[in-house]
């Protein structure tokens, strides 16, 4: 019989196997001692493509450490360096890596599914690979407000112009367009896709205020017209014109209130013309100084005299001369002169209280 193996044969493989195992984990601890990247994100704004990232845990070394990038699409088994598209992020010191189209790249394809990977390299150390969620520009991208929105206030309508939020090429995808428009405190309503840069609403009223704001959809025609909406664009305001119907309308409507107001005038004129027939003729065929004095001459007793008083002041002279008259003969005879004064005093003081 053969001696059974031994123990320390049996396990010998298996200890071999353990010790290899920890001596490669050694070795990748040992070049891979630098913490991979953090937080990774795709920023797909308009235009704008960047990946932006954040540094390992922080460590106590003070040498630089650099960042490299590379990407990968599904239908390649490999990983491309980003200065295959111009764009050169094997060594950068900032947190982030800008692709977008600029004139010396063209950024990623905007229809091709994209995979990023990130690591930090300090000299000959370098981190494990960070990878980054797939993306797909067409997918993802998030479209902003169409720009320089310029609207026209018509006869009852806006016309609405405006820029597209970015360039796209046109045999991929397109851009269309909504409008959301309301009056104001009214109930808000969305017109479009419009293909056009320019929009007209036409079927608003005149002289009101309106409020819109308009946002652009992109539509990747390519491939199942997948649309993609975007941001509205900032709400503005603006009162529509006056139309032509409209025009006439208030110039008949002013013409007959003022023909009516001028027909009502006339009747109440002639109205009061039948009514106040008698005082009318009178106001208008008596003249007033003549009839005053003869009515006065006729009711007022006292007039007569007053009037004779007036006209003719020779009693008031007659009793100065009767006098004047009295006094010469003063001297000699004291008897007749006295009744010849009584006489005449009522008339001499007569003219003087009246005077008063
Ligand atoms: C960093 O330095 C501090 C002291 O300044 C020390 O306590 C800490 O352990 C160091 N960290 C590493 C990762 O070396
Ligand atoms: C990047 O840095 C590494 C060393 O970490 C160096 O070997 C390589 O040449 C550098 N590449 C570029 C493009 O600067
Ligand atoms: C993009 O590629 C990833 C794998 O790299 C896959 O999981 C994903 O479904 C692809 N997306 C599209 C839209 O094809
Ligand atoms: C892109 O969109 C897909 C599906 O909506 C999502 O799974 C993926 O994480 C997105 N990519 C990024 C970088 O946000
Ligand atoms: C996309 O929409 C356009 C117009 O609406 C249409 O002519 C075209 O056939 C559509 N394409 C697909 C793939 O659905
Ligand atoms: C829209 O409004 C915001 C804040 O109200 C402002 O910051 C932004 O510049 C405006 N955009 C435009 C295109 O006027």
């Amino acid at each position: 019989m053969r001696p059974p193996p031994s123990l320390l044969s049996l396990l010998l493989p298996l200890l071999l196997l353990l010790g290899g195992r920890a001596a490669a984990a050694a070795l990748a601890d040992s070049r891979a001692q630098l913490p991979a990247p953090r937080n990774p994100k795709v920023h797909l704004y308009n235009a704008e493509q960047v990946l932006s990232w954040e540094p390992g845990s922080l460590s106590n070394d003070t040498r630089p450490v650099v960042y490299q990038v590379q990407f990968k699409y599904p239908s390649d088994s490999r990983w491309y360096d980003t200065r295959d598209i111009g764009v050169d992020c094997m060594n950068v010191t900032t947190t982030e890596c800008n692709f977008t189209p600029t004139s010396l790249s063209n950024g990623f394809p905007p229809h091709f599914n994209v995979s990023l990977r990130v690591r930090a390299k300090l000299e000959d150390l370098v981190s494990p690979w960070l990878s980054v969620p797939w993306f797909l520009y067409y997918w993802n991208v998030t479209v902003g407000p169409p720009e320089n929105v310029w609207v026209t206030p018509g006869e009852g309508s806006l016309i609405i112009r405006f820029s597209s939020p970015f360039d796209i090429p046109a045999s991929l995808a397109t851009f269309v367009y909504y409008v959301h428009y309301w009056e104001k405190a009214g109930i808000q309503k969305v017109k479009g896709p419009f293909r056009s840069n320019s929009i007209v609403l036409n079927d608003l009223k005149p002289l009101r205020e309106y409020c819109l704001q308009v946002k652009a959809h992109l539509v990747w025609t390519y491939y199942n017209n997948i649309s993609r909406p975007g941001h509205l664009s900032n709400i503005s305001c603006y009162e529509t014109t006056m139309d032509a119907t409209t025009k006439l309308q208030q110039v008949i409507i002013i013409a007959v209130g003022i023909f009516l107001l001028l027909s009502a005038l006339a009747g109440a004129c002639f109205f009061l013309v039948l009514k106040y027939k008698g005082l009318i003729k009178y106001w208008f065929h008596s003249p007033p100084s003549i009839p005053s004095q003869i009515e006065e001459y006729l009711k007022d007793p006292s007039q007569p005299i007053l009037e004779a008083l007036d006209k003719d002041t020779s009693p008031t002279d007659d009793a100065w001369d009767s006098v004047s008259i009295v006094s010469f003969p003063d001297k000699e005879q004291e008897d007749v002169p006295q009744s010849t004064l009584t006489q005449d005093s009522g008339p001499v003081c007569q003219p003087v209280g009246q005077e008063l």
